[in-house]
C-alpha cells in the first residue's frame, strides 16, 4: 500500500482503508455513476488504482439492458479469479442497473461478489465496505430514494475538458422490452439549482462542455428555485446563460415527449451541439405500439422535419431494436424504409435481448436467432452507409473542435470532437487540450477526421 504515504497523517483512520479500482460497462450514465464513485472512495480515505491488480476492493458498475452486458461483468469476474486478481481478501462491489429481483440472482450467479449496489445506493458505498470488513456477511442495498445520492455524493473532482451531469435517474415509461424502469425506478429529476451548482463547479476546473443525462432528458420536472416545476427547456437556457460553458449536449432524448419548447431551444441556443440522440427502435408502427413507445413512425419523421428546420445542419442518431416478439420481414422493411428517410447518422443498433420481468418477455418470439442476426447486418451495414457519407461531406470543412487529450496513435497529435461529434485528429502542442480550437478537416476515414489546426 505504498500510495497511502500520500495520505495525510492527521487522518490516521484512513490509513486502514486500502486501494480500490473502479471498472464500467454501459452508457454515459454508467461512466458518470462511476465517476462520482471514484470521488467518494477518494474522500472516504481510498487510493484509486488504475488496474484491478492488488487493488483491496474491486468495484464494478455494470449494464443490464441486453443479457450480454451483463454476461461481461460475470465473464469479466471469472478471468481476474482464475488470474488471481481477485484473492479471498478481495471486496468485491457489483453495481450499477441492477434491481432487487436482480441483486439476490447475482450473490447465487458468483460467489466472489460481497456487495451488490443499486444506481441509487453507490452513496452508501464505504458503509457496505465497512458492513462487509467488520461482519464477513454478503451486503445487499439496492433500495433508496433517487435523490438521496446526489445529496450524499461529495463535490466533483477534476473532470477534462466535457463533464457528464445527471439530471434525472431512472424512467417510467416501461417500455415493454426494458428493464432499466426495474433497476433505476421510477423518474425523480434533480432540483433545477443542484444542477446548476454542478455545472459551474465544473466550468472552474476549466470544463468546456457540459453533457446532460438522463433516461428521458425531455420530461425533466426538476423543481426551480421558485418552487415551480421546471421543464427541460428552461433549464437549457439556464445553463447556457452560465459563464464558462461553451458547448451543451444531452443524451437520451425520448421522441414521445420532444415538445416545441425544447425545438425552439436547439434553434435559440447556439452553445447546444449539432448532434442529438434520439431512439426510435423501430419504423413498424405496429411494433412500435407493443413496444409501448406511444408514437408512430410518422411522429418520428415531423419531429425530425421540425428539428432541420430548426438547425439545418443537426445530426440525428437513433437506436433501433431488430427481432422484437413477432416482427415480421414487412416490418423490419418498414424500419429500413425510415432508415432511408431520416439518413441517421452513427447510430446504434441491436437484437433483441429478452430482459426478465418485462412485459415483452411474455411475448412469443419464434423469430430464428440467425434471421434476426441478418436483419442485423443489413440493418447496420445501410446504418453505416450514411455515417460514411456524413463523414465525407465534412472533407474541406472547417470545424470547431473540443480538444480532449493526445492521440492515442500518435503522441504529436490531439484528438477531440467536432460539435456533430466526429472524432478530429490533428497536430499541435498539449497546451491546448481543453480549449475549443478551428480545424480544418483534410483527409476522412471512417469513422475519424483527420485535420490542419487554423
Ligand atoms: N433488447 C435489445 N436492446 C435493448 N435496448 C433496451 N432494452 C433492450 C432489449 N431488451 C436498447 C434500446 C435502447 C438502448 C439503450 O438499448 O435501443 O435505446
Ligand atoms: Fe427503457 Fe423506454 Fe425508459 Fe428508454 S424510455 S429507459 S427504452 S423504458
Amino acid at each position: 500500500m505504498a500510495e497511502l504515504t500520500s495520505i495525510s497523517l492527521n487522518h490516521p483512520v484512513k490509513l486502514q482503508m486500502g486501494t480500490f479500482y473502479v471498472g464500467v460497462w454501459g452508457c454515459q450514465m454508467n461512466v458518470y455513476d462511476a465517476d462520482r464513485i471514484r470521488d467518494l472512495m477518494r474522500a472516504a480515505g481510498f487510493v484509486e488504482k488504475t488496474e484491478p491488480q492488488g487493488a483491496d476492493v474491486i468495484i464494478l458498475v455494470t449494464c443490464a439492458v441486453r443479457a450480454k452486458a451483463e454476461d461481461k461483468v460475470f465473464n469479466q469476474l471469472a478471468a481476474w479469479r482464475h488470474q488471481g486478481v481477485i484473492t479471498k481478501d478481495t471486496v468485491v462491489a457489483l453495481g450499477g442497473c441492477i434491481g432487487s429481483e436482480l441483486a439476490d440472482q447475482i450473490l447465487k450467479l458468483d460467489a466472489t461478489v460481497n456487495i451488490v449496489f443499486g444506481p441509487r445506493t453507490a452513496h452508501r458505498l464505504p458503509n457496505m465496505i465497512a458492513r462487509c470488513r467488520t461482519t464477513g456477511d454478503k451486503v445487499v442495498d439496492v433500495e433508496a430514494n433517487a435523490l438521496e445520492k446526489f445529496d450524499a455524493l461529495p463535490e466533483q473532482g477534476q473532470r477534462g475538458a466535457s463533464a457528464f451531469v445527471t439530471i434525472m435517474e431512472g424512467c417510467s415509461n416501461k417500455c415493454s422490452y426494458c428493464i432499466v424502469p426495474y433497476t433505476r425506478g421510477e423518474e425523480e429529476s434533480r432540483p433545477e439549482q443542484d444542477i446548476l451548482d454542478e455545472i459551474v463547479t465544473h466550468v472552474a476546473h476549466g470544463v468546456k462542455e457540459i453533457h446532460l443525462l438522463g433516461q428521458n432528458v425531455n420530461s425533466y420536472r426538476g423543481l426551480t428555485p421558485e418552487g415551480t416545476i421546471g421543464r427541460f427547456s428552461s433549464l437549457l437556457y439556464e445553463i447556457a446563460a452560465i459563464d464558462g460553458v461553451e458547448r451543451l449536449r444531452f443524451t437520451t432524448s425520448n421522441p414521445m415527449e420532444f415538445g416545441d419548447d425544447i425545438i425552439q431551444a436547439i434553434a435559440d441556443l447556439p452553445i447546444i451541439a449539432d448532434s442529438i440522440h434520439i431512439p426510435v427502435q423501430s419504423g413498424s408502427d405496429r411494433i412500435l405500439q407493443l413496444m409501448r413507445r406511444n408514437y408512430t413512425s410518422d411522429d418520428y419523421r415531423t419531429l425530425i422535419g421540425k428539428l432541420r428546420q430548426a438547425r439545418p445542419n443537426i445530426y440525428i442518431s437513433t437506436d433501433i431494436i431488430v427481432g422484437f416478439p413477432g416482427e415480421t420481414d414487412a416490418d423490419f422493411n418498414e424500419t429500413m424504409r425510415l432508415v432511408d428517410d431520416i439518413k441517421f447518422d452513427t447510430s446504434f443498433s441491436f437484437i433483441y435481448s429478452k430482459r426478465p420481468g418485462t412485459p415483452a418477455a411474455e411475448m412469443a418470439d419464434e423469430v430464428p436467432l440467425e434471421h434476426k442476426r441478418q436483419h442485423l447486418y443489413t440493418l447496420q451495414a445501410r446504418l453505416e452507409e450514411y455515417a460514411t457519407q456524413y463523414s465525407q461531406a465534412m472533407y474541406g470543412t472547417r470545424q470547431r473542435v473540443l480538444v480532449e487529450g493526445v492521440s492515442r496513435k500518435n503522441e504529436h497529435e490531439l484528438k477531440g470532437r467536432a460539435s456533430n461529434n466526429r472524432i478530429v485528429v490533428f497536430a499541435g502542442e498539449p497546451s491546448l487540450i481543453g480549449s475549443l480550437v478551428d480545424v480544418d478537416i483534410t483527409q476522412v476515414m471512417s469513422h475519424t477526421l483527420k485535420g490542419q489546426l487554423v
